[in-house]
């Protein structure tokens, strides 16, 4: 009887590197769950639920806990994650060829960068790069198209299930990941390196952020476990499914808050490691969609 077995280099390559997204066994997960579960500050920011919690809590800056109680009423509503499901879903939308515009999005993404599945960023003002994509493919009529404006500190991240940033650093901005739907994790590393240690890993749920400033927590990757229809993620993982995580996420310049500043590196650019060189790389900061497009084509979206 012939029996096929993998090359022993293979095998070995899978047992030392149990895959994407954070590359971990199951017994690291749980040292790294409860790791987080210990340290001061806290990484995640929520209503606390027990002393200990709420102790942790106490040590995070002043700044960001004021980022935190600003954020703590918005919400995206049922219809609106409703819609964002019909344009996330490879099915596309009644009365419209081709998929939605969110998956239209994920694909071109995908297919410029094959590093790490894609996720979409949305400006909560001034315009994204596929803005006019909205009216090209007919989500909105030529008049409904918004004029621009300024940029913005604030963007909304949407993680189709399964797909994750890589590794990467805010350098010395103070801000907040403020989870409005759906479920995130987000691993937290001690620098930014391929083999940084990892610090601890938390879920994110509605309601509760994670945060950073320059001294703390500023190196992380993020991923959305949701139900991505099947098979193991990766580079060029697509979701199957409309499932996400949104998130809502602050980042102020040094010189927005009041803390001393030296002035570097600002949120118009961060550094990142690429997920299959493993090197250090720059990356200008952009928006794929602004928040006026993305809401009118919302609106827009036959739900029935
Ligand atoms: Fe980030």
């Amino acid at each position: 009887m012939t029996t096929l077995q993998q090359p022993p280099s293979a095998t070995t390559a899978a047992l030392a590197d149990p895959g994407p997204p954070f590359h971990i066994t199951k017994e690291e997960e749980r040292r790294l769950r409860l790791a987080a579960a210990g340290i001061a500050p806290s990484l995640v920011i929520g209503q606390p639920a027990a002393f200990d919690e709420y102790v942790r809590q106490l040590m995070v800056p002043p700044v960001v806990m004021d980022l935190f109680r600003k954020a703590a009423d918005i919400h995206l509503s049922a219809w609106e994650v409703e819609a964002m499901r019909k344009h996330i879903a490879p099915t596309g939308l009644d009365g419209l060829p081709g998929p939605g515009l969110l998956r239209r999005i994920m694909m071109e993404k995908a297919r410029l960068d094959k590093t790490h599945p894609p996720y979409i960023r949305v400006a909560c003002t001034g315009r994204g790069t596929w803005d006019h994509w909205a009216t090209e493919f007919g989500y909105l009529s030529a008049d409904e198209e918004p004029p621009g404006d300024i940029g913005s500190p604030v963007v909304l991240e949407i993680w189709p299930a399964q797909h994750y940033s890589p590794i990467h650093s805010h350098g010395n901005t103070t801000g907040i990941i403020y989870c409005l739907a759906g479920q995130l994790e987000v691993m937290s590393y001690e620098a930014l390196d391929w083999n940084a240690p990892k610090r601890g890993l938390v879920t994110l749920t509605p309601g509760q952020c994670a945060w950073l400033d320059g001294d703390t927590y500023a190196v992380h990757k993020v991923f959305c476990p949701m139900d991505g229809g099947g098979g193991a993620t990766g580079p060029e993982y697509m979701s199957a499914t409309g499932e996400f995580a949104a998130s809502f996420h602050v980042y102020l310049n040094e010189w927005e808050t009041a803390l001393a500043a030296d002035g570097t590196p600002s949120r118009d650019e961060f550094e990142y490691i690429d997920e299959l060189t493993k090197e250090r790389k720059e990356f200008a900061t952009y928006s794929d969609l602004s928040w006026n497009v993305l809401r009118r084509v919302l609106t827009n979206t036959d739900l029935g």
